[in-house]
């Protein structure tokens, strides 16, 4: 057990994929994995541990948000010795260049906040993926034929904002689209030497207020979650 996570020490695999919903977890360990156990659900944070294609995988949420993802992935890297972590989650365009249910892989997280900074001295504002997953995503999209974007993304604290303009990091950066977790992965595994990818699924469109709508949700997020899976057997 850790602070927020029951499982015992052995139930974790090397390698969890995180979307940021528990249900999504669900979802993905009852229709993906074999034999899979509901292992914590501290919070009502779900986590599964089974088999995808004879590898075990444990699939677990991280909530919304920096503290959230932070304490969740720094519990799992240190507390039950995972190797990799590779978010699945959606984000929102900036730009009409990115249509609703492109995929993205994410090389650089760029941040306002000051979360990496106090947590681990690091004190750029953009942080990039660690380890051999981006990699190994790129490849895992090739073989599967799926179009995927390597780009970078902002991560930001704030859904709500009053200024409809682009936040100047993001124009810092060349980051198309937002979300709101990236960064502090990125910044414990670094901090830890650790694995973490992020794959995103654009799931609206922040000029022109398209949305994936509830029905398609589902469907659509089914190929990013079969992308992380074949990438997850890899390691
Ligand atoms: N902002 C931040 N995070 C998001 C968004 C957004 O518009 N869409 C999906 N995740």
């Amino acid at each position: 057990m850790s602070v927020h996570i029951s499982a015992k020490k052995g139930e974790i695999a090397k390698t969890v994929l995180m979307p940021g919903d528990p249900l999504r977890a669900k979802y993905i360990a009852d229709n993906y994995l074999t034999d899979s156990k509901l292992v914590s659900k501290t919070r009502n944070i779900f986590f599964y541990t089974g088999f995808y294609k004879g590898k075990e995988i444990t699939v677990g949420a991280s909530g919304m948000g920096f503290p959230s993802i932070g304490i969740y992935s720094f519990e799992l890297f240190t507390e039950y010795e995972v190797d990799t972590i590779i978010r699945i989650g959606t984000c929102g365009a900036y730009t009409t260049d990115l249509k609703l249910f492109d995929i993205l892989n994410v090389e650089n997280a760029a941040s306002e906040s000051t979360y990496a900074k106090f947590a681990w001295g690091i004190e750029e504002d953009a942080i990039s993926n660690q380890g051999s997953a981006f990699e190994k995503i790129n490849e895992t999209a090739k073989e599967l034929n799926l179009t995927v974007k390597a780009t970078n993304i902002h991560s930001s604290d704030i859904f709500y904002r009053k200024d409809p303009a682009v936040p100047e990091i993001a124009v810092k950066h060349d980051c198309p689209a937002v979300e709101m977790e990236a960064f502090a992965l990125f910044a414990n595994a670094k901090h830890l030497r650790k694995n973490a990818a992020t794959i995103l699924t654009v799931s609206d469109i922040i000029p022109t207020h398209e949305q994936i709508s509830a029905d398609e949700r589902e469907m659509a997020l089914r190929k990013m979650m079969e992308l992380s899976l074949e990438t997850a057997i890899k390691f």
